[in-house]
């Protein structure tokens, strides 16, 4: 059982969730994070109240909180000392910023991920990293048909052994891959515990999304404010969306079962959902079609990512439980008790 754990970009969307798993479960917990507002900069919302959102609630609930970078080693390593794990979930997430500010991607996803694994193999600490299915590249785009919502592949499901970076790739595509190759290094060369997950669209409550990223809250949140949302592409675009907490538990089980590698982790075939199958979702859910306009794709998008699970659910013994319809309805619930944040 985890005693104590240190999780990067804590006070984030996603490892605000890995913060509150582990207080759920008794541990101490420390939420290490640089708080950022670059990207809620770009999103319209009310932007202090947002970036200190999740922090508030994680010292609610008995989260430490760490206000400092991952790419300063010391900071990293002195509060890593006497944890038992680390969860890596700080990042620069975003292709778009990624193609602007290169430098701010590679120092973060690059030299932070470094040294997040140095400090893992000084302190003798398993580690899970957080890679991005966009890893895979996207010469996908060439292999789909498309039906009226979506566009589809066979087979559905994509495994760890498909060929990575193809197609046209961004500044975030290097940046990710390289965190996900180092990751492999510190297991192959120092035998540290490390496991990578190349996650797909992950969506729930405590995300900012915007156009940046995490598409499922910005749609949500837009629908929700009656703000125009808009669609970069047909909308066909297709992801096998998982909620957060899934994302949790496949952390715990690499804590519990420490098998170290890679790991495709998505909701899989049973969550497969377009944007535009999401804009109908929302509509049902709010009663109010959203405001939808359309620009052309961009840049790096990737039109197709479906996980092939099989490999987490061998070695992990892992198995996503939330679908798409109840986790948004969860994620809506929350936007709507928080309208004063977003505007
Ligand atoms: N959200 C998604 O749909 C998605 C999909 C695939 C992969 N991922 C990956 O999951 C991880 C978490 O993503 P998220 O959506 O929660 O992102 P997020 O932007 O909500 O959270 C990232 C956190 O990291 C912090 N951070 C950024 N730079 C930092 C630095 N230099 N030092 C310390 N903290 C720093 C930010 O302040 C932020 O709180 C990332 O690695 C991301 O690439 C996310």
């Amino acid at each position: 059982m985890v005693k104590k754990v240190l999780v990067t970009g804590g006070c984030g969307f996603l490892g605000s969730h890995v913060c509150e798993f582990y207080r759920q479960k008794g541990a101490e917990v420390i939420a290490y994070d640089s708080m950022t507002k670059g990207e809620l900069n770009r999103t319209g919302f009310a932007v202090d109240s947002a970036r200190d959102h999740n922090m508030n609630y994680l010292k609610g609930i008995g989260v430490e909180i760490a206000r400092a970078d991952v790419c300063n080693f010391e900071e990293l390593a002195d509060n890593a000392n006497g944890c038992d794990y680390i969860v890596h979930t700080a990042a620069q997430p975003a292709m778009t910023i990624s193609w602007e500010d290169p430098r701010l991607d590679i120092n973060t996803n690059v030299i932070g991920t470094f040294n997040v694994l140095e400090a893992a193999r000084k302190l003798k600490i398993p580690v899970a990293c957080c890679a991005t299915i966009h890893v895979y590249g996207n010469k996908i785009n060439e292999t789909l048909k498309e039906t009226e919502k979506r566009y589809t592949r066979e087979p559905v499901g994509i495994d760890e052994t498909h060929p990575t970076l193809e197609g046209k790739i961004t500044p975030l595509h290097a940046s990710k891959a390289a965190g996900d190759i180092y990751v492999k290094v510190y297991n192959d060369t120092y035998n540290v515990d490390a496991a990578s997950f190349r996650l797909t669209g992950i969506y729930g409550t405590r995300q900012f999304g915007g156009e940046d990223h995490g598409w499922v809250a910005n749609f949500g949140i837009r629908s929700v404010m009656d703000w125009p949302l808009t669609i970069f592409g047909t909308g066909k675009q297709a992801r096998d969306i998982i909620y957060a907490t899934d994302i949790c538990e496949a952390f715990d089980a690499f804590y519990r079962t420490r098998k170290p590698g890679i790991y495709n982790i998505g909701g899989g075939e049973d969550t497969v959902l377009s944007l535009l199958e999401c804009i109908d979702i929302l509509e049902e859910i709010n009663g109010q079609k959203p405001n939808v306009k359309f620009e052309p794709a961009r840049h790096g998008d990737l039109s197709y990512f479906v996980c092939d699970i099989s490999k987490a659910r061998r070695e992990l013994n892992w198995e996503p439980k939330i679908k798409p319809r109840q986790g948004i309805e969860k994620l809506m619930e929350w936007i709507k008790e928080n309208k004063s944040i977003f505007g």
